[in-house]
Parts: C-alpha cells; structure tokens; sequence
C-alpha cells in the first residue's frame, strides 16, 4: 500500500510538472517578436525577459547581453580590417551619391546631411580617432534599414510607447515611437536615457529627433554605442540581433535580416572591405 502511495506520488508530481512546462511554452512571453520594453532587460531564446544570466548570459537572443567570451573564432570581427578617419572614409561626395538615391517625395529628402553626420560622428569619443571601414559599413546599413533607405525621418505611428518608468516618466501628450535612423528605438526609457546622455531634452520633445538631422544621428549612434557596439567583434549577424531581434526570430521575417546583409556588402563594397563572416543572425 505504501509503495502505491509513493508510486502515485511521483506520478502526480512527474504530472505536475509536465503541465507546468506546457504552461511555460504555451504563456511564453515571446520577447524574440516585441522586445523587452525597458533598457535593463534582455530576451533569451526562449522568449522571456529577465536580467540574471538566464537572460543575458550565453542564450541571449537580444538586448544588453553578457556577450564576453561568446566568440565564434573566423573572421568574424566588424571592428577588425581597414581603418581610416571617418570624414575620409565617408567623403562629401560619397555621402551625396548614397542620399541622392533617396526619391523626391520621401519626406527625409535633403534631411539627413553630411555636416549632421560628420558632427555626430565626432560627439562620440570612439569615432574621434580611425574608425573601421566595416563599422561604418555596418552603421549605414542598418541606418539605411532603420530610415527604409533615408526616406523617413520618424515612424507612421500613433503608438505612444510609454512604459511605467520609474526613472524616465512619459511627458503627458507625448509619443516615443521611433525616429531618425533607427526606428526600432522607442519606448521612453531609451528617450529618456539617450537624452540624459547627450544632454537633450528628449522626454519632453521627442520630436526633436525628428526636426534636427543631428541629433537624428546622435540619438542613433548613442544607441549603437550602448547596446550595438561591444558585440562588434560577433560579427554582423550578432549587431543586427542587438539592434532589433524580431527580424532574427521568425523565418517569416528573414527578408529583413536578408536585406540587412544586402545592404551591408553593398556599403562595404562601397568602402572598399570585405564583409565579416558572421553575417547570419537566426
Ligand atoms: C514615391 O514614389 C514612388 C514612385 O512613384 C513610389 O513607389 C514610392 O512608394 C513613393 N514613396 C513615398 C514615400 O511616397
């Protein structure tokens, strides 16, 4: 009778905790299609939000992941190769012949200018000396995606992305979805951190990134400095993750990831430099 009891009892508890993970996979959070809201958090590739290293150790999909000692070994580095100072890598007339391909009626025509964007550059201590052409290649690429190649200077949305932040409280009437270059940041902790960091009042007008090409810049390039750059040496599969993971999490939205890369070769093409090798994010 006793052995009945105890036989029953672990299969009870072996019950339990089947449904517990069936519960688990069918609540996941899916953080891999949204992100996680908030600048602390990192997605894992099980899709839930959390900060320990369950989170943002090895299985990090996306956000600020512990990246050290995740190393893949090949040429994998964007921060390796040629380098050269940033205004003589991208010269006025190369600027010029990327932004010229930008149509008539795009509503960021003639926005974006080489002045914002040399003037950004230099505000950021890690561009102030030689740059890697495959950083630079990088940045356009994703600056290019991020604008649907430098047509839009802010997000058609009526999205008001205000998360319950305690440090960086959403002005009343004000919307933080994307704009500028990478239009993937929003929620008001990044324009609220951001700002801080430039020392811009973002929280209060984030249209700002919208009416000033160089602050366009700035607010994209803080972000790729803070959560893009120390995963360079992943290859540019890891930076695309960083950047917006949704488009590494579903095989329906590889074209994204795919045009990312297209558009990567191109610029480095552009610059003269081969493509790193890390180049797929799934
Ligand atoms: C601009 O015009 C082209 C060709 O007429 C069209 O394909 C494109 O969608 C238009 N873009 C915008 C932003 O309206």
């Amino acid at each position: 009778m006793a052995t009945q009891n105890a036989i029953l009892k672990n299969a009870l508890i072996f019950f339990l905790f089947i449904l517990a993970i069936l519960a688990e996979t069918a609540f996941s959070q899916n953080c891999q299609d949204t992100s996680c809201p908030g600048l602390k958090e990192c997605c894992n590739r099980w899709g839930y939000c959390g900060t320990k290293g369950d989170y943002c150790g090895f299985f990090c999909f996306s956000g600020p992941c512990f990246i050290k000692g995740k190393s893949y070994g090949y040429d994998y580095n964007v921060d390796a190769g040629p380098r050269g100072k940033i205004e003589s890598v991208i010269t006025p007339a190369l600027f010029d012949s990327i932004m010229s391909k930008v149509q008539n009626n795009c509503s960021a025509k003639g926005f974006y200018t080489y002045e914002a964007f040399i003037k950004a550059f230099k505000s950021f201590g890690a561009y102030k000396g030689k740059v890697a052409k495959r950083e630079i290649a990088a940045i356009l690429a994703h600056f290019s995606y991020g604008s649907k190649n430098f047509c839009y200077k802010e997000e058609i949305s009526s999205e008001k992305y205000c998360s319950k932040s305690k440090k960086y409280h959403c002005e009343p009437g004000k919307k933080y979805y994307g704009r500028g270059l990478l239009q993937s940041i929003t929620w008001n902790e990044y324009y609220g951190a951001a700002g801080k960091h430039l020392g811009l009042p973002l929280l209060k007008d984030p249209d700002l990134v919208a009416r000033s090409p160089e602050v366009a810049f700035k607010f994209a390039m803080w972000f790729w400095n803070r959560n893009v750059r120390p995963a360079l040496y992943l290859g540019f599969g890891e930076i695309t993750k960083r950047v917006d993971g949704r488009e590494c999490s579903n095989n329906w939205r590889r074209d994204g990831a795919n045009n990312k890369v297209k558009q990567y070769i191109e610029f480095c093409t552009m610059l003269g430099v081969t493509p790193d090798q890390g180049l797929d994010c799934f």
